[in-house]
Formats: C-alpha cells, sequence, structure tokens
C-alpha cells in the first residue's frame, strides 16, 4: 500500500492577483510533491484561495464588481499563474465553492457542540491586511507590524472561540511533538506567544455578509481565519467521505509563511482539537522575500509577477532560482542581478553544457547512441552522494542544499570531463576509454535529470528524452531508479539545441 502524502499552501486571498511571493511557497510545494511522488507516495498536493471576509468584501467595492464577479476573476490569475509555473497541484480549493461551505458548516457546529464557542463583547485593535487582532504593545508605532498601516479600533458583539482552554494542550502537544512546527526558530516563537497567555478570540461577525453563516445563528457569519483554515479538511473529504478523510488527515505538511504561522500554530490546532480532529504533523514556516529591504506584498507596490520573469528566464529558470538561490526558512532579498548570474552560472553553464558536451561528443564519438562500455569510474561515489544529499536535505525541506547535492555531481562530471580530456582519446583512436568517459558521464546526466526533475521538470524531461529514454523521470521510482548503470546501451542519443539559452548579464 503507498504511504499517503498530504501537503498545502496557504489559500491566497484574492484581493489581487499573484506575486513572487505567493508563487515561492506554491514552486517549493510542488517540488516536495513532486519529490515524494518520484518515492512513489500516494501525494495530495493542494493550493487554492481565500476569498470570504472583509478585504476581499472591499476589493470587489473598489473595483465596482460583485465579491462573487471579482473572486472569480482573481481566482482564474491564481490558477493560470500555477498552470504557467507548472504546479503539479491534485486540487485547487477556492473557499467559496459548495463543498467548503458544506465542511465549514459541519465543523463550525462540531465547535459549538463542544462548549468553545460563546457570545461576548470584543474591543480591540484589528487589521484588515491580516484579518487578524493585535495588542497595543505588538504595533509597531501604531501600525500593524506586517502591513506598516494604521489598525481599526473595533468593538462587537460576537461570538468568541475559547482559545484559552487550549492554552496547556498547545504545550503538552507541542512538548510531544517538537517537530510540529518548522524550523526550530519558529517553534520558540510559537511556544512564546502561547506562554504568554492566549486570549479567546472574535470567530464571528455581523458587520459583514461575505462569509459562511453559523449554523446556530445566521445573523453572523463566521470570521474569515475560522472558514479559511479549514480548507485543508474539506479537500481531504471531511464530513462527506470518512476514508479519504482518515487517509490524508493529519495534513503531512503546511507550507507557510511566517506571516501566518500564529494562525496555522495556535489558533488551527486549537480549532482542531475542539472539534476532536488531530493537529497538522508539521507547519513549516519560511521566511519573507524581500524587495529594497522590504516585504513584497499586495498592499506594497513592490510586487513582481511570475509572468515577466519568465519571459526572461523560462519556467525551470524561474523555479530553480527560488528553489535554489532563496533559502527555504529566512528571509531573502530578491534580486534580478543574482537571478541572471545564477541563472548562468548553474543552468547555462553547469547543466547546460555538461549536457551538450556529453551529447556533442557522443553523436561524434559514439555513434549517436549510448555506448556499451562503463568505466564506473569517479562518478560512481558522486551520483551516490547526490542522491543522497538530496534525500536527506528533502527530509528538512532544504531544496537549496538538495540541489547543491545534485549540482556537485554535475560539478564532478566537467571536472572529469576536463581531466580524461575525451576529444584526445578520440584523437589518439582510444575509442574504448572514449566510450567509457562518454558512457560515464551520460549515465550521470540521467541521474541528475531523474533528481534534479522536482526543481525543474520540463528540462529535466527533455534531457531524458534526449539520452533517448521513454516516458519521463517522473514515471521512475526512487530508490532503485538512481542506482547506478541504468541507462541501456544502444539508447539513441539527440543532442537538440541549449536547454539554458545563455543570459546578457545587460
Ligand atoms: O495570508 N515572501 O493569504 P495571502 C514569501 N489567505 N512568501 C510570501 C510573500 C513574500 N513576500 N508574500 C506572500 C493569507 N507570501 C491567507 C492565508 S491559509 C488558511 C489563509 C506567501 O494572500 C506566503 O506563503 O496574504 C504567505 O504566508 C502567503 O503567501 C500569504 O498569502
Ligand atoms: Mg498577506
Amino acid at each position: 500500500m503507498t504511504r499517503p502524502f498530504y501537503v498545502t499552501t496557504p489559500i491566497y486571498y484574492v484581493n489581487d492577483v499573484p506575486h513572487i511571493g505567493h508563487a515561492y511557497t506554491t514552486v517549493a510545494g510542488d517540488a516536495l510533491a513532486r519529490w515524494r511522488r518520484l518515492w512513489g507516495d500516494d501525494v495530495v498536493y493542494l493550493t487554492g484561495t481565500d476569498e470570504h471576509g472583509l478585504k476581499i468584501q472591499r476589493a470587489a467595492e473598489q473595483n465596482g464588481v460583485s465579491p462573487q464577479e471579482w473572486t472569480d476573476r482573481t481566482a482564474a490569475r491564481f490558477a493560470e499563474t500555477w498552470k504557467l509555473l507548472d504546479i503539479s497541484n491534485d486540487d485547487f480549493i477556492r473557499s467559496t465553492e459548495p463543498r467548503h461551505h458544506n465542511a465549514v458548516t459541519q465543523f463550525l457546529q462540531a465547535v459549538y457542540d463542544a462548549g468553545d464557542i460563546e457570545l461576548a463583547t470584543y474591543e480591540g485593535l484589528y487589521c484588515v491586511g491580516c484579518e487578524g487582532y493585535y495588542t497595543e504593545d505588538e504595533l509597531v508605532d501604531g501600525d500593524c507590524p506586517i502591513h506598516d498601516r494604521p489598525v481599526d479600533h473595533v468593538v462587537e458583539e460576537n461570538y468568541f472561540f475559547k482559545l484559552s482552554r487550549y492554552e496547556q494542550r498547545l504545550l503538552d502537544h507541542y512538548e510531544e511533538h517538537p517537530e510540529a512546527v518548522q524550523p526550530a526558530s519558529r517553534r520558540n516563537e510559537v511556544l512564546g506567544f502561547i506562554r504568554q497567555g492566549l486570549r479567546d478570540f472574535s470567530m464571528s461577525r455581523t458587520s459583514i455578509s461575505w462569509g459562511v453563516p453559523l449554523p446556530w445563528d445566521p445573523k453572523h457569519v463566521a470570521y474569515v481565519w475560522f472558514d479559511a483554515l479549514f480548507n485543508y479538511c474539506t479537500a481531504v473529504g471531511y464530513g462527506v467521505d470518512e476514508e479519504q478523510f482518515a487517509r490524508y488527515w493529519p495534513v503531512d505538511y503546511h507550507l507557510v509563511g511566517k506571516d501566518i504561522l500564529r494562525f496555522h500554530a495556535v489558533y488551527w490546532p486549537a480549532m482542531l482539537m475542539s472539534a476532536g480532529l488531530a493537529p497538522p504533523k508539521c507547519v513549516f514556516a519560511h521566511g519573507w522575500l524581500m524587495v529594497g529591504g522590504e516585504k513584497m506584498s499586495k498592499t506594497r507596490a513592490n510586487q513582481i509577477h511570475p509572468k515577466d520573469l519568465v519571459a526572461e528566464f523560462g519556467v525551470d529558470g524561474y523555479r530553480y532560482h527560488f528553489l535554489a538561490d532563496q533559502r527555504f526558512g529566512p528571509d531573502g532579498e530578491f534580486s534580478y542581478e543574482s537571478m541572471v548570474a545564477r541563472y548562468n552560472a548553474d543552468l547555462a553553464n553547469n547543466f547546460g553544457n555538461l549536457a551538450s558536451r556529453v551529447l556533442n561528443m557522443a553523436t561524434s564519438y559514439c555513434g549517436g547512441v549510448v555506448p556499451d562500455a562503463r568505466a564506473d569510474g569517479p562518478l560512481v561515489g558522486a551520483a551516490a552522494a547526490a542522491f543522497d544529499g538530496m534525500s536527506a536535505a528533502m527530509e528538512r525541506l532544504d531544496f537549496a542544499g538538495g540541489l547543491f547535492a545534485v549540482w556537485e555531481l554535475i560539478r564532478a562530471a566537467n571536472a572529469y570531463i576536463e581531466d580524461r580530456a575525451p576529444w584526445a582519446l578520440h584523437k589518439a583512436g582510444d575509442a574504448t576509454a572514449t566510450a567509457e568517459v562518454l558512457g560515464d558521464c551520460l549515465e550521470a546526466l540521467r541521474i541528475v535529470a531523474l533528481l534534479a526533475s522536482p526543481a525543474i521538470p520540463a528540462a529535466s524531461a527533455e534531457l531524458w528524452r534526449r539520452l533517448g529514454q521513454s516516458g519521463r523521470p517522473d514515471d521512475e521510482r526512487l530508490p532503485g531508479a538512481a542506482t547506478w548503470g541504468l541507462l541501456p546501451a544502444g539508447n539513441s542519443l539527440d543532442k537538440g539545441s541549449p536547454l539554458f539559452p545563455r543570459l546578457d548579464p545587460q
């Protein structure tokens, strides 16, 4: 029986179109999902859109259309962007879909029946950008610490979720499952927040209508986060298909940015516990992509859109940059110059050069087929190290580290060619040695294509084809497929044009 593996991105707000910050999480999730599929796991990779709440209602008003029309339009832009970026999500959930409405309604009732919801009056500070509450001392110069904008003072009679009841259970949970929030620095942040004492939070609104009505009091709609978080359960059959839900829940990874860590690592597990459901196995919170030292966001005017970069770098060039050049954890500054430099160094030079040199030489010296001889020389160890390095790094969601390990194999193969100089061996008439060196390098290319495929699926599939392989790297299964020596002798090669044309740094 294949192992279930469930990984999610946040469902993104549709107040505006996606930028490279959203794509950052989504590309990472995609690489992880593709990697787990290579291992034969039964993967569900979920992304989607968060369409209720005040922020969306306001965006629709400002654009002079109904919330439904606005969300339909903007959700389509997210779906298109993921298609452009070769994202292999298994589902795309919109929080306005009937399936979600039904699931949230059942969930709300379960939490209400557990006695964790009470009517009370709330007076406090609210940031519409976050759709979240703040205390006075969390503000920075009176502004929201994330959006740098003033917060609203609100007084409302609302239903409250008794978060305070879950303080100890959350602490116990994180004590028993230290891996449940990653990286470790984020876990400390979460523990610190819980230890300060948890306050009940308002989970309904009467001031807006764009949401899911509370089943016991339909004058209220559910607070947008209360509804949004539940998308993760809706998508795997909560309340509809118990077998499916039991198979995929609890989720393996919620990938989120650090801006929404508290919602995922404090509110969400408590809400789940209240309804008798298991908390997520892991919430992994990465840092922010910064532009000019500021977080890129829809509410600041510093957005960069994926399609503009794809036009320049291609889809795989795009994906490679955000996986290999931006660590998945800390904040990272986006820079066009470093994206060009890294593309040229890693993709055009190292990867592209190795492929074109080896395929060209094998075409000229070995009759365009994979030679029969194999030296099993120095690349055997390098290939094993690439596989081990990639596997270990992916366990930590260290995409950059994994790709570095694969690129070490590329560097080793390039060095091997320099060292053995097959052109000289050929010139000297040593057909056996020429075939051995090139045979080794072709096999190394096969393993590179396989291991790099979660990051750069199209280029890997193209290289795979040029090596005379049928199907795609995605059809292969690890660990077997990473075994040295599986490229069949006699495969016809296709040298093709450069996989990653060099970019002019100007
Ligand atoms: O928070 N750097 O949606 P959102 C890195 N709807 N990641 C970034 C980023 C940046 N500059 N900007 C955005 C919401 N992201 C809620 C989520 S989930 C139940 C509800 C990514 O549109 C990152 O994953 O504001 C961040 O957490 C998410 O987009 C926020 O997207
Ligand atoms: Mg946001």
